[in-house]
């Protein structure tokens, strides 16, 4: 992987869901590739502290651990004000990485299968709920570190999707629509802040060794939350429009809004084979 890795040298960054899995490796490698302040934003205190105290062992003074519930507003204004405090007033890069993968059956499928056994109905409430997580979330972030970033001249914010956001898979409908909207989003933003120097892009991670797997279990053809990180970085520092964290979310990508029948044809084929295993209760990608 080809990494600019001085294009973050001296720069201040903010990750919300630091506290683990990608945003944690994201934390890690800026570090690594120089970075000055970086600030750990997530909800989960426990985790946060005990990562928080470790990387400022190594880094003294130049680690901070917010505690923030990126669902509610006023939190994410306030970590984004303690955090430019923390890093003398300029903040360069916000990576809005706090996120979950939301599984659910839409309605209650008409025959008896495995899948309602795993994954209940969504209802408005857990349909409100992702929204608030996966969509609302980043919105926040953007709408708070806008303004301190035209007053600096500059800075740089990415917002974490999913290839789901391009190959919308069966019994993921709430986590498919999130991030398919934070995508349309981020890249209308880009191009609203692209003359305030304001780079703004879409990252997925691609398909990632974490916590966010649950009791699914992870898939055999899972990257390490470092090759997701070092992918995501080297993709912000070529400022990509839409940053693609696998091989398989570059041609789902390339795919998806395809207008060639074989490709098309292959789509449905392989999201219906999805869709048929799922329903009978294994959580095929
Ligand atoms: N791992 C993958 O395969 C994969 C694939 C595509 C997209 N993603 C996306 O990558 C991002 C990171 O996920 P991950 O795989 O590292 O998962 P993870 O579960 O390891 O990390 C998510 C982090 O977000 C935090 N978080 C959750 N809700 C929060 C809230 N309301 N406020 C603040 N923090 C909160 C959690 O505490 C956790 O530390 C997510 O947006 C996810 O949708 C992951």
């Amino acid at each position: 992987m080809n990494i600019e890795k001085d294009y973050f040298r001296g720069k201040n960054a903010v990750v919300t869901g630091a506290a683990s899995g990608v945003g944690l490796a994201l934390i890690e490698e800026l570090l690594d590739f120089g970075a000055d302040k970086a600030v750990l934003a997530d909800f989960n205190r426990e985790s946060l502290e005990r990562h928080t105290a470790r990387l400022s062992q190594s880094y003294p003074g130049q680690v901070a651990g917010i505690l923030c519930d990126v669902t509610q507003q006023s939190q994410v204004t306030e970590l984004i004000e303690q955090a430019a405090e923390f890093s003398s007033g300029r903040i360069d890069l916000l990576i809005n990485n706090a996120g979950a993968g939301f599984g659910g059956c839409f309605v209650t499928p008409s025959t008896e299968t495995e899948i309602a056994k795993i994954l209940p109905v969504s209802t408005d409430q857990d349909w409100q709920t992702a929204f608030a997580l996966n969509f609302y979330g980043a919105l926040y972030g953007c709408r708070a570190v806008i303004p301190i970033m035209q007053a600096q001249g500059g800075g740089q914010i990415i917002n974490v999707i999913s290839g789901i956001a391009f190959t919308p898979m069966a019994y993921q409908t709430r986590y498919a629509a999130t991030k398919a909207a934070l995508n349309g989003l981020t890249l209308a933003l880009r191009y609203e802040f692209w003359d305030d120097q304001i780079k703004i892009s879409s990252a997925t991670p691609g398909t990632t060794a974490t916590a966010i797997w649950g009791d699914l279990g992870v898939p055999d053809t899972a990257q390490t939350a470092l090759q997701s990180a070092q992918r995501i970085l080297a993709g912000a520092a070529k400022n990509d429009r839409v940053i693609l964290g696998d091989d398989g979310d570059v041609s789902g990508a390339d795919q998806c809004f395809s207008t060639d029948p074989r490709i098309m044809a292959g789509l449905d084929d392989y999201l219906l084979n999805v869709a048929r295993q799922r329903r009978g209760g294994k959580m095929a990608v």
